[in-house]
């Protein structure tokens, strides 16, 4: 088992952070994550990495980063309606959304081009225009770190929320999760409520809905929008979107007529917070290589050389302006590491 010291992580975090990890490898399977472990673990700090597409590192790793490399993607069973997919936690996200594409498999196309693997899918219940994660989830493998053993976690066992799950709250950096079963309708629902999908479609000249359609009306829609991690760094959404009372929101929208909301099934008011920072004025502001994205707020970029910590500050930075701006404060969605 052969670790490489001091070794950089640039290329595995989308922001394209130079940090480095004072030891790092990566695993295939179960057993070499287990093999992994047991050579290193000892007094070790230990990060596990997937796509790397929702960390901001703001300095060295002093410990061991294992980067999860668990492949394959097999279709394990049917029924009547469903196609049940099993997929290896390293596997690139949109890998496995094209897979779906061609064996026609519905109920991923919206999440298409999202960067990321699979383990992290449910991770942080991905999302994007009106789909989530949770839409299509039946159940994962995860490995037990302390307890060293695999055990399965239901629908019902993940707790998902916005941009949540169990994995970030109670079991945070206990588990390791090694494959995901997504169950995929072979009769699509198309979910095209989302605005901007329904205009796509028109301007692509689309007669006939299909999931190859929706998804590239997504792919159009994200790069339209969206930076190219591999161009500008970048972990897509910075913050996520705040909910706020139904009391809070009328007298939000006394003063800001214009502010952008969506209602919640429970009364409360999901506010964008792209249109948040926009109206404090950080939509295109630099500091150095740090950056708000000019086309979407909500992202923060990195243009080359800027350290975490310099990302850190910026969103600092954003966070207290809409407190002082809105009353209203930021959750940063990106874990910081
Ligand atoms: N807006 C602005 N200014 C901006 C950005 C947004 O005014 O700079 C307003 C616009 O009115 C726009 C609205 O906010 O119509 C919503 O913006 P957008 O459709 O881009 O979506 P979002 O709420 O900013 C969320 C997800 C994205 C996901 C999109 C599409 C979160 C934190 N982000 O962004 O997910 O792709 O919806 O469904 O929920 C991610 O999680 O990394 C991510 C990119």
């Amino acid at each position: 088992m052969e670790f490489k010291e001091n070794f950089s992580l640039k290329p595995f975090n989308t922001f394209g952070i130079d940090v480095k990890a004072r030891y790092y490898n990566s695993f295939e399977s179960q057993s070499e994550l287990e093999e992994n472990l047991q050579t290193k673990n000892h007094g070790q700090s230990l990060l596990i990495l997937g796509g790397g597409s929702n960390i901001l590192f703001t300095g060295d790793v002093n410990g061991l980063v294992l980067k999860n490399d668990i492949r394959g993607i097999d279709i394990i069973t049917e029924d009547e309606h469903y196609v049940y997919v099993k997929a290896g936690a390293g596997e690139n996200w949109h890998v496995f959304v094209q897979y779906c594409l061609q064996h026609n498999l519905a109920g991923v196309e919206n999440l298409s081009l999202i960067p990321g693997n699979v383990g992290a899918s449910p991770m942080q219940n991905i999302g994007a225009y009106g789909v989530e994660i949770k839409d299509v989830f039946y159940d994962l493998e995860a490995y037990h770190i302390k307890e060293e053993k695999c055990f399965t976690f239901s629908l019902n066992d993940c707790e998902f929320g916005y941009r949540d799950s169990i994995f970030k709250k109670r079991f945070k950096d206990q588990f390791v999760i090694l494959s995901v079963t997504y169950c995929l309708r072979k009769q699509p629902i198309f979910h095209t409520q989302y605005g901007a999908i329904e205009q796509e479609l028109v301007q692509m000249g689309v007669n006939k809905l299909s999931i190859q359609a929706i998804s590239q009306a997504v792919i159009n829609i994200r790069t339209s929008k969206l930076p190219d991690p591999a161009v500008i760094g970048n972990a897509g959404s910075f913050f996520k979107n705040p909910s706020i009372s139904n009391e809070q929101f009328s007298t939000l929208k006394e003063s800001f007529p214009n502010v952008v909301a969506y209602p919640n099934n429970d009364g409360t008011f999901k506010i964008a917070a792209g249109w948040l920072i926009e109206q404090c004025g950080w939509k295109g502001v630099r500091r150095g290589d740090a950056g708000c994205h000019p086309k979407q707020a909500l992202v923060l970029v990195n243009y080359g050389n800027a350290t975490g910590k310099k990302i850190y500050a910026l969103s600092q930075e954003i966070l207290e302006s809409v407190q002082e701006k809105f009353g209203i404060m930021l959750e940063r969605e990106v874990n910081i590491f």
